[in-house]
């Protein structure tokens, strides 16, 4: 039984609180930096199923971890949608813009399982590899993130002149987001028919998308992707990450109606209690500050605990708000999993007295 699908799927808690943390592959382990070193290109790495999966496996060789995340990409779909992406060291991200109908039209399906196909190549080695109580997690960004890269170029603190062009072009933007409505289902398809066990879309910059777009922009192409996956897939769970959507995330994960929303840790997890049992049923992931988790000490116990506590008979995902950094040190990981797993044995043994 793979814990944390179960746990999506039935929206029930379990005894064993599942734990994973985003961006756990990558970046934070000296392993990953070596394998890292055989490649001058990032999405040349991607591309290189055996050596993805290998990325893939390294923090649960070291840690008790309950899901592995497939290393991979948001913008991996841009580029085999044929936009120009490059990984500068120490800039990130860099794309040709795409700002209108003519520069929409250059970009197709032509090429598009063929440039993505390390992944569900990837995903099934990993598959093999991974012990059948894990969840193997597949990804792709969510429509709006990805677009605001495409638009802008690269990334933005806020993504000013990408939003601007959407307010001007409301027909390009519309486009856009119905090809990558399409594209992301597609990859999304394939990645569980190759063997994830659940899948989860990143809306990073939900947070920057205003009030009036939130229909057109969050909800309408999440919420159509997660039918259109459904349809093929059905016993594939799927979380959604809008992260910074403040109040409106349970809401948000409820209309798109994702089986699981992940907490960025910006939301009081006291407040998210309070409103969950007035909405629809979600699994709930995440929440703890990644730089508390860098800080460690008395701070990093008191707030795992925190949340713990705060969603205790609920069904919870142990997670960061959001990605690992890469000055993580290694023991703070190791002592936030021991920290969740004695929270759990001491809490399993208060049920069995009270029950
Ligand atoms: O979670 C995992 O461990 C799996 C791998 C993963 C990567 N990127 C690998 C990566 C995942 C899930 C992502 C998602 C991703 N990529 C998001 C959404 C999640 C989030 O953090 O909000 C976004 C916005 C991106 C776009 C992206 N990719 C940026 C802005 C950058 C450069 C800055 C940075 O964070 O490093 C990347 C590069 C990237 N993606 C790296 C890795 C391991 C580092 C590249 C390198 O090693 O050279």
């Amino acid at each position: 039984m793979i814990i944390l699908e179960t746990l999506l799927k039935t929206k029930k808690p379990s005894p064993r609180i599942p734990l994973w943390f985003m961006r756990q592959a990558g970046r934070f382990l000296p392993e990953y930096r070596e394998l890292r070193q055989k490649y001058p290109s990032f999405l040349e790495f991607c591309r290189n199923p055996k050596d993805a999966s290998e990325a893939t496996l390294q923090p649960l060789k070291r840690f008790d971890l309950d899901a592995a995340i497939i290393f991979s990409d948001i913008l991996v779909i841009p580029s085999a949608l044929g936009q120009k992406v490059e990984f500068l060291a120490g800039e990130g991200p860099k794309l040709a813009p795409i700002t209108s109908d003519q520069d929409l039209a250059l970009l197709n399906f032509d090429h598009f399982e063929e440039r993505l196909q390390a992944t569900p190549e990837a995903l099934s080695l990993t598959r093999q590899a991974l012990s059948k109580e894990k969840a193997l997690i597949g990804f792709a960004g969510a429509p709006w993130t990805v677009a605001c890269y495409m638009i802008q170029g690269g990334g933005s603190k806020n993504f000013d002149e990408a939003r601007l062009i959407i307010a001007k072009d409301p027909i390009f933007f519309d486009n856009l987001m119905t090809l990558l409505v399409e594209a992301t289902a597609r990859y999304l398809i394939a990645q569980a028919k190759a063997g994830a066990d659940v899948l989860k879309l990143f809306d990073s910059w939900a947070g920057l998308c205003p009030a009036w777009l939130t229909e057109k922009a969050l909800v309408q192409p999440v919420q159509k992707i997660i039918e259109r996956v459904r349809e093929d897939c059905p016993e594939t769970p799927i979380l959604y990450f809008p992260r910074g959507a403040g109040e409106k995330v349970l809401t948000l994960g409820g209309a798109v109606k994702a089986d699981g929303v992940a907490l960025d840790h910006f939301i009081d997890p006291l407040f998210v209690r309070e409103v969950y049992s007035k909405g629809a049923p979600l699994a709930l992931q995440g929440g703890l500050d990644p730089l508390v988790m860098a800080a460690g000490g008395p701070q990093l116990e008191k707030e795992v605990y925190r949340y713990l506590d705060a969603f205790k008979g609920l069904p919870y995902i142990f997670n960061m708000g959001h990605g690992m950094i890469p000055s993580m040190p290694i023991d703070h990981v190791t002592q936030t999993i021991s920290y969740v797993r004695s929270w759990e044995k001491e809490s399993n043994r208060n049920l069995k007295i009270t029950g």
